[in-house]
């Protein structure tokens, strides 16, 4: 059990001064394989043994697991109850504290039981960031480089310049990425909260991302790790499509490759193999899958009707 996988909740009466007059705690074990009913039921456990109430505002300090399932206790817990988000990770700073999702796995399903909850608070202090290991930086980075290749193209400029500085953790930097990401997806999420349009745009990268994950078997690749290889493919499945030019699709391919993270599927998932996955990701519809392409760095847009055998060229290239 690490300190980042925690719960906190606190208990302040609403006509009190903001500070909680009573506060208990509850501890998760750590890792995606607890994100499931029986940790949620030691966060309910704990907030029932403490008489917490409505009043009860629950404070989220991890990761996007914590995050996660804290969101879910607080939007379930006596029909919903305040909600704070401290996350520690950068994936979860620069992603998942942010948009309201939150939920826990079922076993035959990530993230399939859940609820829109909205935190009131988004706490990111870049201090937290120093004991982050490595790999989780630079699979965080995925998302963050994400952020600009769908909406900013100016903001993936700057990630081109300073992503050395990211990964020395300069503080001004990280403050910087986390800024504009939170802002990008915030304003994404305005539009549309319960992801029936624009929203999707947020999920460039992951249907091959996913694909990757669940080829693998979850816990081999990392979700940032998976996304980028992601963003790749659908980069260049965009360039088939007419979208972006051969140009752009290997600026996108550079910077996830100087960012320490993988510009291509793992071998031997295969052509075949690929569409199959991609045919039970949850964003497909009537069948097809409901693609993000990119008409340039800095604009994507959701592909309905992506010609197969555009898809199945990339697949091709790409997969051994
Ligand atoms: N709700 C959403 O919109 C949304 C979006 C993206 C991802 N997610 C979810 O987020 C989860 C992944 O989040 P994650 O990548 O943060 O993983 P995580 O919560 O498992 O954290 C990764 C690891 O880092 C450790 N850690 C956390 N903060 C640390 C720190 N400051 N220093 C040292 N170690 C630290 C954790 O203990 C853990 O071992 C997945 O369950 C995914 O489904 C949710
Ligand atoms: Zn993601």
């Amino acid at each position: 059990m690490r300190p980042s996988a925690r719960c906190f909740s606190t208990r302040s009466p609403r006509r009190s001064p903001p500070l909680a007059s009573r506060w208990c705690r509850s501890s998760s074990p750590d890792g995606e394989q607890h994100k499931n009913w029986e940790t949620l039921n030691l966060v309910y456990d704990a907030l029932l043994a403490n008489r917490c109430d409505r009043g009860t505002t629950i404070v989220a300090l991890g990761g996007g697991v914590v995050g996660d399932i804290a969101g879910f206790a607080a939007a379930t817990y006596q029909r919903g109850v305040h909600f704070v988000q401290v996350p520690t990770t950068l994936l979860a700073q620069v992603d998942s504290s942010v948009g309201g999702k939150t939920g826990i796995n079922h076993p035959r399903g990530k993230n399939m039981i859940g609820a829109f909850h909205q935190p009131g608070v988004v706490l990111a202090d870049m201090d937290v960031l120093r004991t982050l290991p490595e790999r989780e930086l630079r699979a965080g980075l995925a998302e963050v480089i994400k952020h600009g290749v769908i909406r900013d193209a100016a903001f993936f400029e700057w990630l081109e310049t300073d992503l050395g500085r990211l990964l020395r953790r300069e503080p001004a930097a990280l403050a910087h990425a986390v800024r504009r990401s939170v802002e990008i997806k915030a304003e994404i999420v305005a539009i549309d909260e319960r992801e029936s349009g624009p929203r999707a745009l947020l999920n460039f990268g992951h249907t091959f991302g996913h694909a990757i994950e669940t080829g693998l078997g979850y816990g081999d690749w990392l979700h940032g790790e998976a996304v980028a290889a992601g963003m790749v493919m659908a980069a260049e499945l965009s360039r088939r499509t007419g979208g972006i030019d051969a140009a752009a699709c290997e600026r996108l391919r550079t910077l996830v490759g100087r960012a320490g993270l993988p510009t291509a599927p793992p071998p031997g998932i295969g052509a075949a193999r690929f569409l199959d996955l991609m045919s039970v990701d949850k964003k497909v519809r009537s069948g097809r899958p409901r693609l993000i392409l990119l008409e340039r760095l800095g604009a994507a847009y959701i592909a309905e009707d992506t010609p197969p055998d555009a898809l199945q060229a990339t697949l091709a290239a790409v997969s051994g």
